[in-house]
């Protein structure tokens, strides 16, 4: 008996939406029928799903009847707007989007560090920030081993992070720049292109910006802990599609190098690549279009007798996202969160 779904992804012709696509294809999804939304810029549109063209619809009340599992990727206003209305006509909602992740009612899951989770949904589920995601991956298998007390993270994050339009605009700079012209910055506050600068999104009170917090509090959420101390300095960095961090994390006692990578080297969605002799570690071009997280550069941190060093690169679109949201679509379907009433059921 094999049962597929009715799958509708919201903001299918953004960045993170055309992966989403692209994975569900890759994956093999049991997809029963697929519906592409985005806003009424992109009616005439269709994308490609498995040799055939499927149009772009404009997202409405009716395009959610019939739907199973929603894959929204269209910033966090068109989720709020969207998200009841399909869960109202029975669908489950994976959320690309800030806009529920902080929700206590709201899984917020990175499927490797804690797929339970997930089976409490009441039609919603959130995917982590980015940023988080990938810190996630790296610091949660040592966290089960020996508990972190305090993560000091700075990211470098690239243009994708903002959008297709953003990663477009990079690109045009650069080739304005190199024709030794102005570079004009529209999408981003400031030109990117052989540039960069702290996160644009907004400050609070104590200096930090929206997605410094999001680190510091999705973090605890997924590890369901409020006692790790955490800071983050977000920058972006002009690389088209892959985010970089660099970690520092404290312990309650002492966490060898050699032992970290050996954790890390077992762990799933993790890639550990460290070549000291020729000082070969993660780089954004080498994570991208790489499912895994790649983690390297791990080292005694010489300030602290309990305090590890690492670096980690990985794709922001792919395990940043997309790919995290189709696995956790996936892990639904597996442990049958997906209601068997929404399914199609064939022998
Ligand atoms: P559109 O292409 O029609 O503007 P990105 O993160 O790469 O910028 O992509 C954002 C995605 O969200 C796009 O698919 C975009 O569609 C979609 N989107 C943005 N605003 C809306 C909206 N108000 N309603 C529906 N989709 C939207």
């Amino acid at each position: 008996m094999s049962k597929s779904y009715r799958v509708a992804i919201l903001g299918a012709t953004g960045a993170v939406g055309t992966e989403l696509l692209e994975l569900l294809e890759q994956r093999c999804f049991p997809v029963a029928d697929l519906k592409l939304l985005a806003s009424e810029r992109s009616v005439g549109r269709s994308l490609q799903f498995k040799g055939e063209n499927i149009p772009v619809e404009p997202v409405s009340d009716r395009a959610f009847e019939d739907i199973d599992l929603v894959l929204a990727s269209a910033g966090g206003s068109t989720s709020k707007t969207w998200a009841s209305i399909a869960t109202q006509k029975g669908a489950v909602v994976i959320d690309n989007s800030s806009a529920f992740r902080m929700n206590p009612e709201v899984p917020l899951v990175v499927p490797e560090v804690n797929p339970q989770a997930a089976a409490n949904h009441k039609g919603i589920i959130a995917n982590p920030n980015c940023t988080t995601i990938l810190l996630t991956m790296a610091v949660w298998p040592l966290h089960k081993v020996k508990p972190v007390q305090r993560i000091v993270v700075s990211t470098y994050q690239s243009a994708s992070g903002a959008g297709a339009k953003a990663m477009a605009e990079v690109k045009t700079q650069t080739s304005a720049i190199l024709q030794g012209k102005s570079p004009v910055a529209e999408v981003l506050p400031y030109p990117l292109a052989f540039n960069l600068f702290p996160h644009n999104s907004p400050l609070n009170d104590l200096g930090y910006c929206e997605e410094e917090m999001k680190m510091v509090n999705e973090t605890r959420k997924i590890f369901g802990t409020s006692q790790i101390r955490i800071t983050a300095t977000c920058v972006r960095v002009p690389v088209l599609r892959a985010h970089s961090e660099a970690i520092n994390l404290e312990f309650e006692t002492p966490f060898s190098p050699d032992e970290a990578r050996e954790i890390l080297s077992n762990s799933p969605g993790v890639k550990l690549l460290e070549d000291w002799g020729t000082n070969h570690f993660p780089m954004p071009i080498e994570a991208t279009g790489k499912d895994e997280v790649l983690v390297g550069r791990i080292r005694q941190d010489i300030s602290h007798p309990c305090g590890l060093e690492l670096w980690l690169c990985g794709d922001q679109i792919r395990k940043g996202a997309a790919l995290n949201a189709v696995q956790i679509a996936e892990l639904l379907v597996e442990k049958n969160l997906l209601k068997p009433s929404q399914a199609y059921v064939s022998r």
